[in-house]
């Protein structure tokens, strides 16, 4: 078997056409396109093309375009330069679940006196937009907020949160990283005004993107130098990356196709047993899934799986190396058993072939490690379909409770029957599986599929 990637998330396999677009800006039209001779002019009626098509496509003005280096700089260039043009405004409301190269500035200004509030999110992994409103002061300058998390897929609010901003007169950011060309983005419909995009998570070279600034909106450069794309991000143009980011811009992408993988996928992989879905599918997008499969390390099925030539990953490409847990999983509220064994999947479109050879791999995988992992015995065996209701209530007081929340009548009749688990469930009408599963869930825990 080819390999099977499946780590989109953190960067795709650039598109031919891209590469053949970019070629010729090699070693042909290679020129500085501030240059005045005319082949470097024609250089750049090529970027100002390209500027205005991008622009095009989240509905805003071609000067409302700054080339930058990808996603870390945008979103540095878009709170670092609101900040220092805002010196008299101290406050700004962050997403909990924020990619690093958000959070990270947050806590640097942080260190220098500047107040942050982290919103929270709900258990699907969706900000709260009535928290931010609360959170929002007369100092507030800014509300950060990703379009689609890099870890759950979770798309935002973003127009909500947009019409809030506009109302309340505070500027609202968003890192549009994961969705850019993926979802609809209409700047001034969602009322955005500075936006970041990257060009590799989009089938387009690593090294390039693009921030959005609306007309009117202030900042300050984080670089100086030349004095290019309008003063505020000094350094000659990445020519070829800007022609490459335009043309990926312009793929067609068939995600009805993806989303149908996705929900095959998904669908596949949550009948492994002690499996739970993270990623919601009613909020998320079609190639983003996060999945724990319990009682295993991450780590150690992301190299099992990198035997089989699957790649996956554990949270976001950036921390990956480190053994941090997922604060995407933890602001959700994903109970840690679950966090330590979740799986990103982030994919394009895949055939049913290569959802059948990923599924037989993960299972086989995590039953392996699983028969290697004493925790997740013991956590399993605890509750067998074999015991009686006496030795149950015994094991987990708690049962009481889910036994009459599941119709099984009061579980003191069941004690003093003396039945099994298995044979009251009958007697009920009930699957004994389905109770089996519930009295093993533990509280605050959620089944498969939600
Ligand atoms: C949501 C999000 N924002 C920002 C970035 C950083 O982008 P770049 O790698 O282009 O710096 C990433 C990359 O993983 C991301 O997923």
């Amino acid at each position: 078997m080819k390999k099977i990637y499946l780590d989109n998330a953190a960067t795709s396999p650039v598109d031919t056409a891209v590469v053949r677009e970019m070629n010729s800006y090699f070693r042909q039209d290679y020129f500085n396109p501030s240059a005045k001779y005319s082949d470097a002019e024609d250089t750049l009626k090529v970027v100002e093309a390209v500027r205005a098509t991008i622009g095009a496509k989240i509905g805003a003005k071609a000067k409302e375009i700054i080339f930058t280096s990808g996603g870390t700089e945008g979103n540095n260039l878009a709170i670092q330069g609101l900040i220092r043009v805002n010196p008299t405004k101290k406050h700004m409301i962050v997403s909990q679940i924020e990619h690093p190269s958000v959070l990270e500035i947050a806590k640097e200004f942080e260190k220098q006196g500047f107040e942050v509030d982290y919103v929270r999110v709900d258990e699907n992994g969706v900000v709260d937009v009535e928290a931010i409103s609360g959170l929002i002061r007369k100092d507030t300058l800014l509300v950060c907020v990703m379009h689609v998390n890099n870890e759950t897929g979770v798309i935002q609010p973003i127009e909500k949160i947009g019409k809030l901003c506009r109302e309340k007169e505070v500027y609202f950011h968003t890192d549009a990283v994961q969705s850019f060309a993926k979802i609809p983005i209409d700047v001034t419909k969602q009322k955005i005004d500075l936006l970041t995009v990257s060009g590799h998570k989009i089938n387009g070279p690593k090294g390039v993107g693009f921030l959005y600034v609306r007309e009117g909106v202030k900042i300050s450069p984080l670089m100086f130098g030349g004095g290019q794309e309008n003063k505020l991000r000094s350094g000659t143009l990445n020519v070829s990356g800007i022609v490459g980011l335009g043309k990926a811009a312009e793929i067609k992408r068939n995600y009805e196709k993806v989303r149908e993988s996705r929900d095959l996928l998904v669908a596949q992989l949550l009948e492994i047993a002690g499996s739970r879905l993270n990623s919601s599918l009613e909020f998320g997008t079609s190639n983003i899934i996060n999945i724990s499969f319990k009682g295993i390390e991450a780590e150690a099925l992301l190299f099992k799986l990198d035997k089989a030539r699957i790649m996956v990953s554990t949270g976001s490409a950036c921390s990956s190396g480190k053994v941090d847990v997922s604060h995407v999983l933890e602001a959700m509220k994903v109970s840690e058993d679950y966090i330590r064994c979740a799986i990103r999947f982030s994919f394009d479109e895949l055939s049913r072939k290569e959802i059948d050879y990923i599924v037989k791999h993960v299972k086989s995988s995590v039953e392996k490690l699983r028969e290697l992992s004493p925790f997740f015995e013991e956590e399993n065996n605890r509750i067998s379909k074999d015991m009686t209701f006496a030795e149950l209530i015994e094991e987990d007081p708690e049962a009481l409770g889910k036994l009459s929340g599941m119709g099984l009548g009061c579980g003191g009749c069941m004690m003093a029957q003396m039945e099994t688990i298995e044979e009251g469930a009958m007697a009920h009408g009930l699957d004994p599986k389905m109770v089996l599963e519930e009295l093993q869930t533990k509280k605050g825990e959620k089944s498969n599929g939600k």
